[in-house]
């Protein structure tokens, strides 16, 4: 196939609907169902490779997730976890892949138009490819200037905000285009309330004298995974964690230090927020800390709970 994403070039096959196809054969009707209505839910994975060899961080977890986000929209997923996560290990394996981004897709397929999905099938793909940091390798170690959006998070009382779903994204779309477009690397949103909700992809941490704040699930978040792995690792290294914070958008500015986490941005320090300068305007030492702490525990696979190997 020519033209071909750059990002997708190494990619053989994908699993879709039970089967492993070629790349060009993972096609689906332009009728269908998710792609008029949005009715589909998603999981962005990673898989490390760690000392052990590669290994799928946190596979349980995602898995249950993308279970629970079906069933907010009576997406009945037609595989067992027990197949989905042997496909996903086939896929890796016959990918070559060491560390790979992994994503898990489950949509109301082909069927009647309009908007009660009845009885319209549910089809489930996975694709696997090498992702690296998300914001940039640089991101990583010197932070993002990140900018407030004009667009604000729908509320958990219009759209369940703990369910990953498809349509849903238009929204963190919508925040990351106006970001881009002014110049910065990222958004942040704020709720219906007008306090801080989370990134587009990310959710968000502000270090304040020594403790950690990390909006609550009542902020209309996504309940993210990478989010709960720093609060452990913080709280293993003796930090007080508040994980229900309410956040305004002026003690973004008076922060210490701030960062993002996700599957994708890992954990990125905030450098600038609407041209504020965070802390010293770099890296912080908290950020510094969960930071290591996150890529020390991927790379060593440290703890067995949290890895699937291959
Ligand atoms: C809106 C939103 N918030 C937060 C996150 C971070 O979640 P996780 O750490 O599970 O990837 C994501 C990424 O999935 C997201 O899309």
């Amino acid at each position: 196939m020519s033209g071909r994403p750059e990002m997708f070039e190494g990619v053989d096959e994908i699993w879709l609907d039970g089967e492993f196809v070629d790349f060009e054969d993972a096609q689906i009707h332009v009728l269908t169902h998710a792609l008029h209505y949005g009715t589909g839910v998603f999981e962005g994975v990673r898989c490390y490779e760690t000392e052990e060899g590669p290994a799928i961080f946190r596979w349980e977890e995602h898995l249950d997730r993308f279970y629970d986000s079906g069933r907010v929209y009576d997406i009945d997923i037609p595989f067992e976890k027990s197949e989905l996560t042997e496909a996903t290990e086939e896929l890796i394996r016959r990918e070559e892949l060491d560390s790979c981004y992994i994503r898990p897709i489950a949509f109301y397929g082909y069927g009647p138009l309009g908007l009660n999905p009845g009885n319209s099938p549910v089809q489930v793909a996975l694709a696997v490819w090498p992702w690296g940091a998300y914001l940039g390798d640089e991101a990583l170690e010197e932070g993002v200037d990140v900018a407030v959006s004009s667009w604000r998070k729908y509320a958990s009382s219009q759209i369940p905000t703990n369910a990953k779903t498809t349509g849903t994204y238009v929204n963190s779309v919508l925040a990351s285009q106006e970001a881009k477009a002014n110049g910065y690397a990222e958004a942040i949103v704020l709720n219906k309330e007008g306090n801080v909700a989370e990134g587009p992809g990310e959710n968000i941490f502000l270090v304040r004298d020594g403790e950690i704040y990390t909006t609550g699930l009542a902020e209309s978040i996504l309940d993210g995974i990478t989010r709960q792995t720093a609060i452990e690792l913080a709280e293993d290294m003796g930090y007080v964690v508040h994980d229900d914070a309410t956040i305004s958008r002026g003690e973004l500015y008076t922060a210490d230090e701030l960062f993002f986490t996700g599957t994708a941005a890992e954990v990125t320090p905030i450098r600038s927020v609407d041209d504020n300068q965070i802390g010293s305007g770099t890296k912080g030492p908290v950020t510094d800390d969960i930071q290591t702490a996150f890529f020390d525990l991927v790379e060593s696979g440290d703890r067995e709970e949290w890895f699937r190997y291959l």
